[in-house]
């Protein structure tokens, strides 16, 4: 059975291709998540994508994604690239860009280590780099890696390693 992997979208990566481009470059949204399905086909994963602007919806997809069992009718954000819409088994990894929740969110931390699921943070930009308040991040300590500052590459390197990581756990 192919593993899944969830990748998770905060706020304004929707506007990803326009926003600040000296910054976050020209790539689309809609182009990253176009790729890492192409990518999980390549691969042998199936992937699913989500955007969504407010915690609280970011927070009910991690549990519905992990945690189907819990929430058998739980509503995902819609995937806009997926055919399927929500799995019925649960993601076996999250790779997320949580925006500028990463920096304020207990909440979001806290829901991925209650669902206890391995994830990726991401960032497009060199957080380390910018403003002061960017370097704090609620999520880093629990990740399984951090990858910033590779554009929108960053999510092609999390898919990589996610895809190949959870074929040796599947092996064990
Ligand atoms: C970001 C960095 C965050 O500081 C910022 O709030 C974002 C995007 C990135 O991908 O570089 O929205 O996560």
């Amino acid at each position: 059975m192919s593993r899944s992997i969830l990748i998770i979208n905060g706020p304004n990566l929707n506007l990803l291709g326009t926003r600040e481009p000296h910054i976050y470059g020209s790539t689309t949204l809609a182009e990253v998540e176009k790729a890492a399905h192409e990518q999980a086909k390549a691969l042998g994963v199936s992937v699913l994508a989500i955007q969504s602007n407010h915690e609280g919806e970011l927070v009910d997809a991690i549990h519905a994604a992990c945690r189907p069992d819990l929430f058998p009718s739980a509503k995902l954000i819609p995937d806009s690239t997926a055919s399927s819409s929500s799995p019925r088994r649960p993601v076996d990894a999250v790779i997320i860009n949580a925006g500028a929740f990463t920096h304020t969110s207990v909440a979001i931390r806290d829901a991925l280590n209650g669902v206890d699921v391995p994830f990726i943070e991401v960032h497009v930009s060199n957080v380390h780099a910018r403003e002061e308040f960017r370097h704090k991040s609620f999520l880093a300590d629990k990740a399984v890696a951090v990858i910033c500052g590779l554009g929108t590459y960053g999510y092609t390197a999390a898919l990589e390693y996610a895809a190949k990581h959870l074929k040796l756990r599947e092996k064990r």
